[in-house]
């Protein structure tokens, strides 16, 4: 049997070595992209004085997500103007959208509804995205452009290096 703390040191020690890796999705006949999640930092690095879990899972340690475009689920990223759906992950359970600005940036943002939390749609071919519940719809840089929601969506750090966009939380 193990103590609450020795449970605890295996959580850290699997948290350290492992990274989740999720693979693609369909919703609603729609396909979403493949990335993968590393905790980081998830754990003090002195296992004589282990700190008390915090409930969320990682220890409070920041949470990574890293999309390949070069992977056929994601290849709608290769070109400027492209965007790339992404279903409940651990930085956001309602899901990531992620839109190709230039030739070396991206745009990372909550699929989270800001009028009542309902999760949005992926985007259709106009680059609009509506949320199911009461319409609200966006553009392809997470701004209203029909309510009832008056802000938009929130955005999260993303940087593009290579093939490898990494989003933090
Ligand atoms: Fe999205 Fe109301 S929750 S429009």
């Amino acid at each position: 049997m193990f103590t609450d703390i020795e449970l605890y040191k295996l959580s850290c020690d699997i948290s350290r070595r492992d990274f989740i890796n999720k693979s693609a999705k369909t919703i609603g006949g729609i396909a979403v992209g493949s990335f993968v999640v590393t905790f980081i930092n998830a754990c003090s690095g002195d296992d004589s004085s282990p700190t008390s879990p915090n409930g969320n899972g990682n220890g409070g340690g920041a949470v990574q997500l890293t999309v390949d475009i070069s992977s056929a689920q994601n290849s709608s990223l290769q070109t400027v103007g492209g965007l790339l759906t992404l279903g409940a992950n651990d930085i956001d359970p309602q899901g990531i959208f992620i839109y190709r600005q230039s030739e070396s940036s991206v745009i990372a943002f909550s699929r989270e509804c800001t009028h009542e939390r309902c999760q949005v749609g992926s985007f259709a071919s106009n680059n609009i995205a509506t949320c199911p519940c009461h319409g609200s719809q966006y553009n392809q840089l997470g701004n209203v452009v029909t309510g009832p929601a008056a802000s938009s969506l929130r955005r999260y750090t993303a940087v593009l290096e290579g093939n490898i966009i990494t989003i933090t939380r």
